[in-house]
C-alpha cells in the first residue's frame, strides 16, 4: 500500500473510533495499534525528528540557544512539534509543510502558553484560584481552550501546578498557591476544562502539567535557582497536584528547569521514569522545558549535548523543546549502542499517541477553520464568562469602615494611581495573544458603571516604579476635592511571571508614599491592588481601612472591579497564598508544623521572631464579604472511626449580615500524634455556598478514611490511630472545632 493511502486509511479509522466514544477502551487499543503501525514505518532519523520541538522565531518565550532554519527542518521530517505559532493562517502554513512535504506526512502538534486565556484574557491563575470555585475554574479553562483551538492550537503549556510558598518567586502568579489539597483540585479542574471529555474534538486542547517538579521551591524565590527538598516533602507537598492532573487524564507533562537533590529534573530518572511513568503508570508525553535538556550542560551534569540527550531520554523526557540536543545527538547514540532504540520508540509512541488522541491523523487541519476563528475570538460569551471569573477572584481584605459597597452618598470619586487608567497591566504576565486594546480598565469600568450620576475624576499621581513625585500635588488636590478616593496601586505585569523574582514586596516605587499623602487629606480611601503575587501590606493594613485585592483580572478587569465596588457582586474570594508581614518572614504558610517548641507569648526559648509574629499578615483561606456569616457547632456522626469508615460532618452556616453573599466553608484536620510530624492544620474539604440575607444552610462534608492518611517518603500511604482535631470555618480565625478518634 502506498504511504499516502496508508495515512488516508488511518484517518478514516480514527474517525470511526471517535464516533464510538462509548467504547473508550477499544478506542485506546485501536490508537495503540495505529501508533505501532506508524512507528514501524519510521526510520531512526524520522523517529528522532518527532522528538524535536521548535519555536516560531518571531515570538520567542525564552532565549534562543542556536539558530536553525525551521522550514528546512520541518520538510526534512526533523520536527515533531512547534510552539509559539498561533492563528489559523500561520498554523496551516507550517502544517502543510509537514503533511505535504515529508515522507510520512505526519502532522505537527502546535503548542502555546495559553495560561489564562488566548485572546480573551481571564484573571491570572493565582487570582482565579481565590474563587475556590471548581466549576468556574474549569469553565474558564474551557473558554480558553475553545478560543485557542479556533486559532489553530492543539496544546497548551498549562496548568502550572507548582505549589509555592515564596512570593518572591514571580511565577506564583501562574499557580494555585500554597496548598496541595486545593492545588490538586484546581489542577484537575483546569485539565478537565482544557481537554473536555474528548481530546479529539475540534474545540478542546491538550493540557500540560508543569513543571515536574519542585520548581516552586527555588531557594530564596530566585527563578531557576537550586532546589533541595526532602523526598517526604516532595511526596506530601509538591507531587499531589501533579498526580491529580495525571489522574484527570492530562495529555502531557513538562519537566522543570530546576535541579532536585542534585539532579536536574529533566534528567531525573527518579522523577520521570520511576514516579510519573512507573508508579503512576502515566502513558502521556513529557516535554522538556525550554532548552532544559541542553541546560544540563550548564548545570554541570553533562559535558556536551550528547550526554545531555542521553540523560534526558533515559530519564523519560520525550520531546526536546528548543534544546537541539535530541536532533543533534540521539541518532549517533543509538547507532553506537549507548542508547537503546527501545527508549526512542517509547518516546515516539507517546508523541504519536498524543497526535492520534488529538485527532490530527484524522484531519491535520481540523483546528484550522478561519470562519470559526473569527466567530470564537473575543466573542461576547467569552467576555461574559471572564467577567464572572474576574469578580469571583477578587478578595476583600479590609472593610473596617464599611465604605464598601460604595453607595449614593458619594457624588464624586477621585481615581488615583498608576493602575487606574491602565489597560495593559490588567492583562498580567503570560497573556498569550492578549491585547491591551481589548481591556476594560478600572477607569472605564467605573465610569460605565456610574454613568452620569457620579463625577469621576482622575490623577495618575506616580508611576508604578521610580521615584518621580511630580504628580503628587495634583493627586492630593484631587483627593481633597472628592467625596471618596479609589487608589489603584500595585505591580505592572512585567513584575511577575517568569524571570521576575523580587526581594522587596512592598508597593513598588513611591506608591506607598503617595498613598500616605492621600490618606492625610482625610478623604476616605479605598485601596484597590493590582498585582501578581502576595505583597507586603503591613502599613496599608494598619492605616487603610478598605483594601481590595484585585490581582490582574484580564480583559474584563474594570467591569468586574466596578461590580464589586458598587455591590453588584458581593466579594467571595479567599486567599490561596499567605501574605507575609515582611520579606524576612518568608516562607510563611498556613500548614506549618508545631515544632518541639510551639509559640508561647513572652517566652524566649520557643519558636518565634523578636520583631514579627509567626502568622502571616493575611493567611491562606482569608477573605471578607459585605455580609457576615455565623457558624454553629460542628456535628460529627461518630466519635470513633474504624478503618474504611467515613465521617459525616455538618455545620450550620447563617448569613447574619445585610447582603446576600457567598461563603467558602473550609474544613481542616490535625493529626495529633503520628509516626512523622504532621501540620497543625491541613485542608481536607471545602464548599462554596450562596446564602441569602438571614438564610441558614447546614453544610455537610464527608471525611473518608483516606483523607486521614498521609504519604511517607517511599510513597506508601499510612494512617495512625489516635486523636484528630477538626476545624470548620470561613476564615482562619473564625473556626469551630471538634475531635474524633481513629482506631
Ligand atoms: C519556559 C517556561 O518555564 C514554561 O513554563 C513555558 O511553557 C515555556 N518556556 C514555553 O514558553
Amino acid at each position: 500500500m502506498g504511504k499516502k493511502r496508508w495515512i488516508a486509511q488511518c484517518f478514516m479509522l480514527s474517525a470511526f473510533v471517535v464516533g464510538n466514544m462509548s467504547c473508550v477502551f477499544a478506542a485506546d487499543a485501536r490508537i495503540e495499534e495505529r501508533v505501532d503501525s506508524v512507528l514501524r514505518l519510521m526510520t531512526l532519523t524520522e523517529k528522532i525528528g518527532q522528538m524535536n520541538q521548535l519555536s516560531n522565531k518571531e515570538d520567542l518565550t525564552g532565549q534562543q540557544l542556536e539558530y536553525f532554519d525551521t522550514e528546512t527542518l520541518i520538510r526534512a521530517g526533523q520536527v515533531g512539534s512547534m510552539l509559539n505559532v498561533a492563528g489559523v493562517e500561520k498554523v496551516r502554513r507550517y502544517q502543510e509543510m509537514a503533511v505535504n512535504d515529508t515522507r510520512l506526512h505526519i502532522p505537527l502538534v502546535f503548542g502555546l502558553d495559553v495560561v489564562h486565556g488566548f485572546r480573551t484574557i481571564s484573571p491570572i491563575p493565582l487570582a482565579e484560584s481565590c474563587s475556590w470555585n471548581m466549576d468556574l475554574i474549569e469553565h474558564s479553562a474551557r473558554v480558553a481552550a475553545v478560543e485557542a483551538a479556533a486559532a489553530g492550537l492543539q496544546w497548551t503549556f498549562a496548568p502550572m501546578v507548582d505549589i509555592a510558598r515564596d512570593p518572591r518567586w514571580g511565577r506564583v502568579m501562574e499557580g494555585a498557591g500554597e496548598d496541595p489539597f486545593l492545588g490538586a483540585a484546581i489542577a484537575a479542574a483546569r485539565v478537565k476544562g482544557f481537554q473536555g471529555d474528548d481530546l479529539s474534538a475540534e474545540n478542546t486542547i491538550a493540557a500540560c502539567a508543569k513543571h515536574f517538579v519542585g520548581y516552586g521551591a527555588v531557594e530564596g524565590g530566585r527563578d531557576y535557582n537550586t532546589v533541595d527538598i526532602s523526598t517526604q516533602r516532595l511526596r506530601e507537598l509538591y507531587l499531589p497536584p501533579f498526580e491529580a492532573a495525571a489522574r484527570a487524564g492530562v495529555a502531557t507533562f513538562m519537566n522543570a528547569f530546576n535541579e532536585l537533590m542534585g539532579i536536574p529534573a529533566t534528567g531525573s530518572t527518579f522523577l520521570v521514569r520511576d514516579i510519573l511513568k512507573g508508579e503512576w503508570n502515566y502513558d502521556g508525553m513529557v516535554v522538556s522545558d525550554w532548552g532544559s535538556v541542553a541546560e544540563m550542560i550548564v548545570h554541570g551534569v553533562a559535558c556536551d549535548k550528547s550526554e545531555a540527550a542521553r540523560l534526558a531520554v533515559t530519564a523519560g523526557c520525550d520531546m526536546d523543546m528548543e534544546g537541539y540536543c535530541y536532533v543533534s545527538a540521539l541518532e549517533d547514540l543509538v547507532r553506537k549502542g549507548v542508547v537503546p532504540e527501545s527508549l526512542i520508540d517509547d518516546a515516539v509512541r507517546r508523541v504519536l499517541r498524543l497526535k492520534f488522541r488529538l485527532g490530527l491523523f484524522d484531519d491535520p487541519y481540523r483546528y484550522c477553520d478561519t470562519e470559526r476563528e473569527k466567530r470564537e475570538t473575543l466573542s461576547a460569551d467569552k467576555r461574559d464568562a471572564v467577567r464572572s471569573v474576574a469578580r469571583e477572584s477578587i478578595v476583600l481584605l479590609e472593610n473596617r469602615e464599611g465604605i464598601l459597597p460604595l453607595n449614593k452618598r458619594y457624588k464624586s470619586i477621585g481615581l488615583i494611581g498608576p493602575l487606574a487608567d491602565n489597560p495593559d497591566d490588567m492583562l498580567g504576565s503570560w497573556c498569550a495573544w492578549g491585547d491591551g486594546r481589548d481591556v476594560v480598565d478600572i477607569r472605564q469600568g467605573i465610569e460605565q458603571a456610574v454613568g452620569k450620576s457620579v463625577a469621576i475624576r482622575y490623577a495618575k499621581g506616580c508611576e508604578v516604579e521610580g521615584d518621580d513625585r511630580s504628580g503628587f500635588s495634583e493627586a492630593i488636590q484631587l483627593a481633597r476635592e472628592c467625596d471618596v478616593v479609589v487608589m489603584c496601586l500595585g505591580e505592572n505585569r512585567f513584575m511577575s511571571g517568569e524571570g521576575a523574582s523580587r526581594t522587596r514586596l512592598t508597593l513598588p516605587g513611591v506608591q506607598r508614599e503617595l498613598l500616605q499623602k492621600v490618606k492625610e487629606t482625610g478623604t476616605p480611601v479605598v485601596l484597590l491592588l493590582t498585582n501578581g503575587r502576595p505583597l507586603v501590606l503591613d502599613w496599608e493594613k494598619e492605616n487603610i481601612g478598605t483594601i481590595v485585592e484585585c490581582w490582574q483580572l484580564g480583559v474584563e478587569a474594570g467591569n468586574a472591579i466596578a461590580d464589586v465596588l458598587f455591590g453588584k457582586y458581593n466579594p467571595s474570594g479567599k486567599l490561596v497564598m499567605s501574605f507575609p508581614h515582611n520579606e524576612g518572614q518568608i516562607p510563611v504558610y498556613y500548614n506549618c508544623k508545631s515544632t518541639g517548641r510551639p509559640y508561647i507569648p513572652n517566652e524566649r526559648y520557643v519558636t518565634h521572631y523578636q520583631d514579627c509574629p509567626n502568622e502571616p499578615l493575611y493567611s491562606f483561606g482569608y477573605g471578607l464579604s459585605y455580609t457576615r456569616f455565623e457558624y454553629g457547632d460542628v456535628a460529627l456522626d461518630k466519635d470513633i472511626l474504624a478503618e474504611g469508615d467515613t465521617l459525616h460532618v455538618s455545620v450550620p452556616v447563617t448569613n447574619v449580615g445585610d447582603y446576600d453573599g457567598e461563603e467558602v466553608v473550609q474544613l481542616y484536620i490535625r493529626d495529633l500524634c503520628s509516626r512523622i510530624t504532621r501540620p497543625e492544620k491541613e485542608l481536607r474539604g471545602f464548599k462554596k455556598i450562596a446564602l441569602k440575607r438571614g438564610e441558614t444552610q447546614v453544610v455537610e462534608f464527608e471525611v473518608s478514611f483516606s483523607d486521614l492518611e498521609y504519604v511517607l517518603a517511599d510513597g506508601s500511604r499510612v494512617w495512625d490511630p489516635g486523636t484528630f482535631e477538626l476545624f470548620v470555618g470561613g476564615n482562619p480565625d473564625v473556626v469551630k472545632k471538634a475531635s474524633f478518634e481513629l482506631k
